[in-house]
């Protein structure tokens, strides 16, 4: 696992960027893997900077979500899909059905979930996948407690994850629904190349968890030390429980 601490959060932003037009210079077609939440906005605002002055393109590329609110309305600017769309895809020149989320109003949730799991695979896997980490160490919404190699399915999300995203929904904890359709670790665990951010204090001891705990499905993040090709981007807050951060201090 490769880790690196940025003062400066437009610098995580650029590094994830260049590897991700690294891939498309070699792959055109390549399946991406995106996260929501606050964790990656820098790397999306930086992706349709080169789009628009570079002409960055993501015209042959498809991206796939990693998890998605049950019962969300079609229209709800929360649902992933959504999210997804406001801050990446819209953005981007991704061909039309070429973003990929499972559908949280599936009348069979569960079928979903499958089938969703079965399309990553059917697509070629993902190339990148871009992770966000939950304050609790969730990935997607793999909550603590989760199989370390679950497949996509739904989940009941904990209080703790419930009340971190209420500020998406007006700082209402009853708002934010109590199920999710996730990606399974062992799906994630799939991907060939994983990228996760941390950022802010809250953060601390899943990353602390993730680099230098056992692996454990309390803390479902630490699966990653078994992956191959894993790059950990920190802000200096996120890696403030490291044993020694300096360690990891880029340049
Ligand atoms: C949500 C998402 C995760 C995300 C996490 C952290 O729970 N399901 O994919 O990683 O939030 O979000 P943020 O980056 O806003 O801290």
């Amino acid at each position: 696992m490769k880790v690196i601490v940025h003062a400066d959060l437009d610098a995580i932003g650029s590094a994830i960027a260049d590897s991700i037009q690294q891939l498309l210079s070699e792959k055109p077609n390549a399946n991406l893997g995106v996260a929501t939440g606050s964790s990656p906005l820098a790397v999306y605002r930086e992706l349709a900077r080169r789009h628009r002055d570079s002409g960055l393109s993501f015209a042959q590329a498809q991206a796939f979500m990693l998890d998605e609110y049950v019962g969300l309305a079609e229209d709800h600017p929360e649902r992933y899909f959504n999210v997804i769309d406001r801050d990446f895809a819209s953005h981007l020149d991704f061909a039309e059905g070429t973003i990929h989320g499972p559908n949280g109003l599936a009348e069979d949730v569960e079928l979903e979930a499958r089938e969703y799991d079965e399309s990553i695979t059917v697509a070629g896997g993902v190339d990148l996948q871009i992770l966000g980490v939950g304050s609790n160490g969730h990935i997607a919404f793999n909550e603590p407690g989760s199989e370390l190699d679950s497949r996509t399915g739904t989940i009941a999300l904990t209080d703790q994850t419930r009340s971190d995203n209420a500020r998406f929904f007006d700082d209402d904890v009853s708002a934010v629904p109590k199920l999710a359709l996730t990606q399974g670790l062992g799906t994630i665990m799939e991907a060939r190349k994983l990228v996760l951010i941390a950022l802010g204090e809250g953060k601390a001891d899943a990353v602390h968890a993730l680099i230098e705990g056992q692996v454990t499905p309390e803390w479902p993040v630490s699966i990653l030390q078994k992956h191959p090709d894993v790059t950990v981007y920190l802000d200096t807050s996120a890696a403030g429980k490291l044993t020694d951060p300096a360690l990891y201090l880029a340049n």
